[in-house]
């Protein structure tokens, strides 16, 4: 995406100074979110080391699609790719083993990175976060009498498990998330999980005593929602391996595997750190990837192999899963890249999101929604009354804009409830709000039913239609004494 305006350059003390900055009323906004400021680091980066951004007039916002590198990482390549001699890691010659003690410091970083113990979890390199899923797919001891359990929230190339599973017989349950805040409530999750195995009953043993595998993301990549990472025990308990999607989580959040333990976690580099691409890693749990049952061997995944017997032995670990050649070039960029972001805190990532986030909810979220509702529900009550008394299909549109109308108005209000309230009396307010909404509810209805007793039903549709109406004054002029408030301060 192209910017209309340039940006202000950062001052000495890699801040932008407020004219310019691209957060409007800057002083109200860190009032707001005053931790913003412990993010000034990131300013400074982006003046230093991703030049790139500015010299092309670029306002990059993709941050789910993909990361962006820093001049540092890029430098950091071509200066190991010139000053050394890299082969094939498949040997013992110097070459290789230089190759090859690069590749394996890298495996070490990723486990560092996301605090995962040697001993519990092992780094296979795969070329994203796909190939992770499907190397979980292809070999998952799926069978009739297992499970997989799938939220519906989950990126195309988790879906994809479900054909795997399918041809090996296993049963597929989906767990939906609810409009309008897409999520699925703990209760949910367990009514799932929780079902009796398919038939027919094998015993568990067949499967090394689990019940199937149950997938979902950290961070959706459609709603941006992240989703409890408590679900990972709770299925355990089950007897559910868990594979945890944290392609869209990790580029802005801590993960701790010390933690929280989910079996197999797939990640894509680019998207923490956009160099190098084409390169992801499945962190597996050593005991869950164990059971896995791989479908071929290749080149680099055995020990040995005779064509006329007919048999070969795999290599162990996470090498068994590697196929042909690494990208031994550029897997020691993971390594760079993490420290890069290490030495930046990933927290700090994560707080400086958070905070653009919230400013942006703020702006965009509120009110346009209230808007919305505002007018999507008079539009309904209009096209209720005028429409045809035969008219089924009229009638069932006006009605399902009522429903939209109503959450639309339903979120925004209580956002804006949660806004106003301070923490220690939010919960109050929120159950008093909720008591108020049921009554009107209730008081509606009874009403509604007077008015089209008495009078007819194209007269309620066009009071209640009236009624919301009357919601546009009131947010323009509660908003414009507000922006007043504020920008007097
Ligand atoms: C949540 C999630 N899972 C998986 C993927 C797939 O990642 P890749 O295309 O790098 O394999 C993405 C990519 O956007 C994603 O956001």
């Amino acid at each position: 995406m192209k910017r209309t305006k340039d940006r202000a350059a950062p001052n000495a003390t890699g801040t932008h100074p407020t004219p310019q900055s691209p957060i409007p009323q800057q002083s109200t906004f860190l009032d707001t979110y005053p931790e913003y400021a412990d993010t000034a680091i990131l300013d400074h980066l982006r003046a230093t080391e991703y030049r790139y951004l500015d010299a092309k007039n670029h306002l990059y916002l993709d941050y789910t699609g993909g990361g962006l590198p820093a001049e540092t990482q890029i430098q950091a390549h071509a200066d190991r790719v010139r000053a050394n001699c890299f082969g094939n890691p498949h040997s013992a010659n110097p070459t290789s083993a230089a190759s090859t003690e690069l590749v394996e410091q890298a495996r070490d970083a990723v486990l560092r990175f996301f605090n995962a113990s040697p001993d519990e979890y092992t780094a296979i390199f795969t070329p994203n976060a796909t190939g992770a899923c499907r190397l979980v797919g292809e070999a998952y001891p799926f069978q009739p009498g297992t499970r997989f359990v799938q939220l519906a929230d989950n990126h195309n190339s988790v879906n994809g498990i479900r054909e795997f599973a399918r041809r090996r017989g296993a049963q597929i349950d989906t767990i939906d998330v609810t409009p309008p805040e897409l999520r699925a409530e703990e209760h949910e999750i367990h009514t799932a999980l929780d079902r009796p195995p398919p038939p027919p009953l094998r015993n568990r043993e067949d499967n090394g005593g689990r019940a199937g595998l149950f997938a979902y993301p950290a961070q959706s990549n459609f709603s941006g929602v992240q989703h409890p990472l408590e679900w990972i025990d709770i299925a355990h308990r089950y007897g559910f391996d868990v594979l945890l999607d944290a392609a869209a989580y990790a580029p802005a959040n801590r993960i701790d595997l010390a933690e929280i333990h989910p079996d197999f976690m797939p990640v894509s580099w680019y998207k923490l750190f956009g160099y190098p691409t084409g390169l992801g890693c499945l962190i597996a749990r050593r005991e869950a990837l164990a059971r896995l049952q791989r479908p071929w061997f290749s080149g680099g995944t055995i020990q040995a192999v005779s064509v006329q017997g007919d048999w070969f032995h795999p290599l162990d670990g996470a090498a068994a899963f590697e196929d042909g050649t690494v990208n031994y070039l550029s897997i020691p960029d993971v390594e760079v890249g993490l420290r890069w972001l290490s030495a930046i805190g990933i927290d700090t990532v994560h707080t400086r999101v958070q905070c653009l986030t919230g400013w942006l909810l703020d702006r965009i979220g509120r009110i346009p929604l209230m808007i919305a509702a505002a007018v999507t529900l008079p539009a309904s009550g209009l096209i209720a009354a005028f429409a045809p008394t035969d008219s089924v299909a009229v009638i069932a549109f006006a009605l399902g804009l009522l429903g939209v109308g109503w959450n639309l108005g339903l979120v925004s209000g209580t956002a804006m409830v949660t806004d106003a309230t301070r923490l220690e009396n939010r919960a109050a307010t929120q159950g008093t709000v909720d008591v108020g909404v049921a009554l009107s509810g209730a008081g509606g209805g009874i009403m509604s039913g007077v008015i089209v007793a008495s009078t007819s039903y194209t007269l309620l549709a066009l009071l209640g239609g009236a009624l919301a109406l009357a919601l546009i004054p009131i947010i323009v002029l509660t908003h414009s004494a507000a922006t007043r408030t504020a920008t007097a301060s």
